[in-house]
């Protein structure tokens, strides 16, 4: 893994909402507002974390450089939730404290290990990749629009971050555990797919999603994910971190 790559990478892109112009007049109308505000809240209240708990996990990690890149990823994270944040105020948009599916979703990720808070973690941004396509399509609003670009971006990258991260583990597994995880994540992923439909298929909708659509790209995603995560490396670069 090249623990290089990835730290310079959320170096590079700490400032990447600075071109946003928050003074534009660019406020939600009636219409928009009813179809997103509790999906927005939700997300909103999704990206919002300490890392406390994967911080301390990352630390267990052989090379001590990954610990420190895990500080940047919650850091680019925390700006998600704060520009998201912003934009709710000018509109008008309470912040929630607290939702059921985030607080599993914050529950599966301290479980066990940090094998086990990659995979919950990614689960969600494979998701994000798709919703935060489908609120761009379902908004006028450029300000919205330009977070939900550069949010699809870092997403991306988070998804190869985190897959990257999964194949150090993976490769070291045998058969019947790599079946078995994989399996596992399938099942999470399945799940989610049809929690998230449940919940935001207002602004899935709006932006262009029928379940079924939304389900395959997602799983699109998922695939894609999992050949980075499965992809086969020599055991002697496996941990290098060049
Ligand atoms: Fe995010
Ligand atoms: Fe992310």
């Amino acid at each position: 893994m090249n623990f290089s790559y990835w730290k310079n990478y959320f170096i590079s892109n700490a400032s990447h909402f600075e071109d946003v112009d928050w003074n534009q007049k660019d406020i939600l109308s009636p219409d928009e507002k009813r179809i997103i505000t509790t999906s927005l809240q939700q997300f909103q209240k999704g990206e919002q974390s300490e890392g406390k708990h994967f911080y301390s996990f990352a630390k267990t990690f052989p090379d001590p450089r990954y610990a420190e890149t895990i500080r940047l990823f919650i850091r680019e994270e925390q700006t998600h939730a704060y520009v998201l944040g912003k934009f709710m105020d000018m509109n008008g948009i309470a912040r929630i404290k607290k939702h059921w599916v985030d607080n599993i979703f914050r529950w599966l990720r301290k479980l066990t290990d940090l094998e086990n808070t990659v995979t919950v973690l990614i689960t969600a941004e494979i998701i994000a990749k798709i919703y935060y396509k489908a609120l761009r399509n379902a908004t006028g609003s450029r300000i919205l629009q330009q977070l939900c670009d550069q949010i699809l971006k870092d997403e991306e990258q988070h998804i190869s971050f985190q897959s990257n991260t999964l194949n150090l583990f993976y490769t070291k597994k045998s058969r019947i555990r790599k079946f078995f995880n994989r399996f596992c994540h399938q099942v999470l992923m399945v799940g989610t797919i049809c929690i998230v439909w449940v919940d935001h298929q207002r602004v899935l909708k709006t932006g262009g999603y029928s379940f079924s659509s939304f389900f395959m790209e997602t799983m699109l995603v998922f695939l894609e994910a999992e050949k980075l995560i499965q992809k086969q490396i020599k055991m002697e670069f496996a941990f290098s971190g060049n």
